[in-house]
């Protein structure tokens, strides 16, 4: 009998020891083998970043919709306001914490790099409306820009191009990773470092609401997409989501898992903004989409789970302790002339 309930014990260790691994941050970041992160290009980038005259003009920034001050997010349901001239775009802007760690960027994966992803927003009329057959002569007529891409990049001898543009942009975010949360000092063993409520909603998290279906993993997401029932029916236009990209019909409707790393800083909520709290976000999600039936290609793991509000409170207050203090940036003041 003993012997039973020593080995239930040690393999419930083993089972505990085991899912904990999946839920500590990598302590590397993965870079491509064409453009391995150097000072000099993360320097770079920085700037590039942080300079509106990336945009048509001088006036957005990567920043203005990503900004460190928010959660490397905006605060607006789409881009509202914010794009050139105050054009809207038609999605939420996601963070770009941990962006690095992503297959695919954008809501519907159609990057399959930060290098490929980054020079997108710059050409976008809704964005920084600059294309780049603009953009390049006139960052080539920066000196300063020449010289630190010559340092960055010395095979390109001071000649920016598109490519070596979005290399230094991808350095840097590459940066850009979530701090330490209480969540990452409860899970490497300091039990103190989160609440009891908070607890139950990591188990709830896990068991109840099934969240970890999709949201899996230290950074809280599968990489996948999925159609989460955000829309009823018959879907039009940006709302197809990765079906834009392939007219697949398991691609109808889906979207990318975001990371709930520093949710708390990164509302409204979905790629349609068009959820303010965390609350209702949660509801949402554990109540089977927003429509429970009738919507096309929604995914069998979206399903009514019956939380109470006391489970869905304890959910939310556990994604409060993925949420750790700002990423540091030292915010560029002066840029290459
Ligand atoms: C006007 C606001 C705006 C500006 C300016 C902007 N972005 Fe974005 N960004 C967005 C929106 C909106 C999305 C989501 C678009 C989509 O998925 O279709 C996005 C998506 C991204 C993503 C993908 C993140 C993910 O989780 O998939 C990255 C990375 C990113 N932007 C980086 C940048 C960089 C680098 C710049 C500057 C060169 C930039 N953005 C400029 C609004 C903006
Ligand atoms: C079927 C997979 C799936 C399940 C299960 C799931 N989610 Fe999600 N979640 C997603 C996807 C996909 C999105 C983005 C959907 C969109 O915007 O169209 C999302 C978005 C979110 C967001 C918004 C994040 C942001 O930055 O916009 C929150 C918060 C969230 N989920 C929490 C939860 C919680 C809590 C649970 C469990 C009750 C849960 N999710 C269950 C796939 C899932």
């Amino acid at each position: 009998m003993k012997k039973i309930v020593l080995a239930c014990l040690l393999m419930g260790v083993s089972v505990l020891a085991q899912d904990t691994s999946k839920w500590i941050c990598p302590s590397e970041v993965p870079q491509p083998e064409d453009n391995k992160l150097t000072k000099e290009r993360i320097e770079l980038g920085k700037l590039l970043y942080f300079d509106v005259r990336l945009s048509r003009d001088d006036t957005i920034s990567c920043a203005t919709c990503h900004s460190p001050s928010r959660g490397w997010s905006d605060e607006v349901p789409t881009s509202k306001a914010v794009g050139f001239q105050g054009r809207v775009g038609p999605r939420n802007s996601p963070t770009i914490l941990n962006s690095a760690f992503q297959k695919k960027q954008f809501w519907d994966g159609r990057a399959k790099s930060l290098e490929a992803q980054a020079l997108g927003p710059i050409e976008a009329d809704v964005e920084m409306n600059m294309p780049l057959d603009m953009l390049i002569p006139k960052l080539n007529k920066i000196q300063g820009y020449k010289e630190l891409f010559a340092k960055a990049y010395p095979e390109s001898k001071g000649v920016i191009t598109k490519e070596y543009l979005a290399k230094a942009i991808a350095s840097f975010e590459r940066t850009v990773i979530s701090p330490e949360a209480p969540f990452d000092k409860y899970i490497k063993g300091d039990k103190n470092a989160i609440s009891a409520e908070a607890k139950k909603g990591f188990e709830l998290f896990q068991g109840k609401a099934h969240c970890t279906d999709c949201h899996d993993g230290w950074n809280f997401t599968d990489g996948s997409f999925h159609n989460i029932g955000l829309n009823d029916g018959e879907l039009t236009g940006k709302e197809l989501g990765r079906y834009n990209v392939k007219a697949r019909p398991a691609w109808y409707g889906v979207f990318k898992t975001p990371t709930l790393r520093d949710v708390t800083k990164s509302y409204p909520y979905f790629h349609d903004g068009s959820v303010k709290t965390l609350k209702e976000a949660t509801v949402l999600c554990s109540e089977g989409g927003r429509y429970e039936n009738n919507v096309k290609n929604k995914s069998e793991y979206m399903k009514k789970r019956d939380l109470s509000e006391d489970e869905v409170d304890a959910v939310v207050a556990f994604m409060h302790t993925l949420t750790g203090p700002d990423v540091k940036v030292d915010i560029p003041t002066s840029f290459p002339q």
